[in-house]
């Protein structure tokens, strides 16, 4: 068993991947671009190295393969993820919150199809719980909580003060360069924030092998 499998055996993890989706009216909702695919890889290559993986998956691309003995349960909504995630994040070891979830969501949500009855439609939105903050507060000394962040400016000081506002241990920051497309491709770029230092940035690499090097650098870092 290599060193990496001797941490990861049997170690609980929770992660969410994917986008929420939050409904307008019975047939329309806000969304965003996330696929999944990032999420999804951490969770391939976590079972690879015999973690117990229980995904909280949001809406994702149908064609990306997730592991068959992995435990999945649908988290589609940031209502869903609010509510399963506090009550997974207590029998985890590490959590991963990679899913991009909703800041804001309808205030209201309208029981029959909006009609287009005037040429102006203003949606009220409410803002959701900040998910992972929460999570930071609940966690207990032998938990390991990693977020990823997606900035378009100043974004190591953001980054930084990212981690430190939702006492993350680790976050993840899909670093924008031009011709980083992050949402749905297979390649993204990423710099990884710990409480000593950032290390240096990964460059463009597919999903599949930067999910390798997080789970690498988790396993550098957390001392449970
Ligand atoms: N996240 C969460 N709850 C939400 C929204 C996001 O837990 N309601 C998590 C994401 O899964 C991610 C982290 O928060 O791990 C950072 O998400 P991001 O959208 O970059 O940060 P925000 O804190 O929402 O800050 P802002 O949008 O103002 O940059």
């Amino acid at each position: 068993m290599s060193p990496l499998e001797q941490f990861f055996v049997q170690k609980k993890i929770l992660i969410t991947a994917g986008a929420t989706y939050e409904n307008i009216d019975p047939v329309r909702f806000i969304g965003n671009y996330s696929s999944g695919k990032m999420g999804i890889a951490l969770a391939n290559a976590a079972h690879t190295l015999g973690a117990k993986v229980l995904l909280l998956k949001g809406h994702t691309d149908k064609s990306i393969q997730i592991d068959s003995d992995i435990e999945v349960i649908d988290a589609l909504s940031a209502k869903a993820m609010s509510e399963l995630c506090p009550l997974h994040f207590k029998d985890a070891d590490i959590c991963i919150m990679a899913a991009a979830i909703a800041d804001f969501s309808p205030a209201e949500i309208a029981s029959q199809k909006i009609k287009k009855s005037d040429d102006v439609l203003t949606l009220t939105l409410k803002k959701n719980p900040d998910i992972i903050a929460g999570l930071g507060k609940q966690k207990r000394p032998h938990q390991y909580l990693v977020g990823f962040a997606l900035e378009t400016e100043n974004a190591i000081a953001h980054a930084q003060a990212k981690m430190q506002a939702k006492n993350c241990d680790m976050l993840v920051l899909n670093v924008l360069n031009e011709g980083n497309q992050v949402f749905g491709s297979d390649d993204n770029r990423i710099q990884i924030f710990t409480k000593n230092n950032p290390s240096p940035i990964f460059y463009q690499y597919p999903k599949t092998v930067l999910a390798k090097y997080i789970l690498q650098e988790i396993n550098n870092h957390c001392k449970i």
